[in-house]
């Protein structure tokens, strides 16, 4: 995906409000080319990644992401394409992910969104972003590095 908001966010972008925050997810999922990213959304408690994922629904055209915080995955069907929304949060182990169908996930078009990916780097394929939330006194500074 080269596009513009590619370029800014690989060059870091700094989102003052949570609105800004999800507009930047919503600009990311509109503007993709292709069917399929990974997205590992990686930064402390509290940084904007589940604020960030909202927005890529947005993008996407699917209403509502209202979703239990201690769920460990969920799938929102319904927009242009699907979003699949992980959260490595409570994982203790990478071979959890088996049980949760992850590869499987990874096959399917659509924007696979991992909170706390950065748990288990190697589990994300190569082309996933890997996208930094920094908390600075401006509010967010988010930043993704793809990976080879
Ligand atoms: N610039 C900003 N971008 C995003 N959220 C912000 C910003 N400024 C303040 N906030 C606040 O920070 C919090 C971000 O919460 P969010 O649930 O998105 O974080 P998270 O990274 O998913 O945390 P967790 O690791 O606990 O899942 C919200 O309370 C939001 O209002
Ligand atoms: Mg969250």
């Amino acid at each position: 995906m080269a596009n513009r908001i590619s370029d800014d966010i690989r060059a870091g972008v700094l989102c003052a409000t949570e609105s800004e925050t999800a507009a930047l997810g919503c600009a990311v999922a509109a503007g993709m080319t292709g069917d399929r990213l990974v997205m590992s959304l990686e930064g402390p408690l509290g940084a904007g990644k589940t604020c960030f994922v909202g927005g890529l629904a947005g993008g996407l055209g699917i209403a509502d992401v209202s979703s239990p915080t201690f769920a460990l995955v969920h799938e929102y069907p319904g927009g242009r394409l699907p979003l699949v929304h992980f959260d490595f949060y409570r994982l203790e182990r990478e071979d959890d992910l088996v049980a949760l169908g992850f590869d499987d996930y990874l096959r399917e078009p659509g924007i696979c969104a991992i909170e706390w990916g950065g748990k288990f780097p190697g589990a994300l394929p190569p082309g996933t972003w890997r996208v930094a939330f920094d908390i600075v006194p401006g509010g967010r500074i988010i930043r993704a590095a793809i990976v080879r």
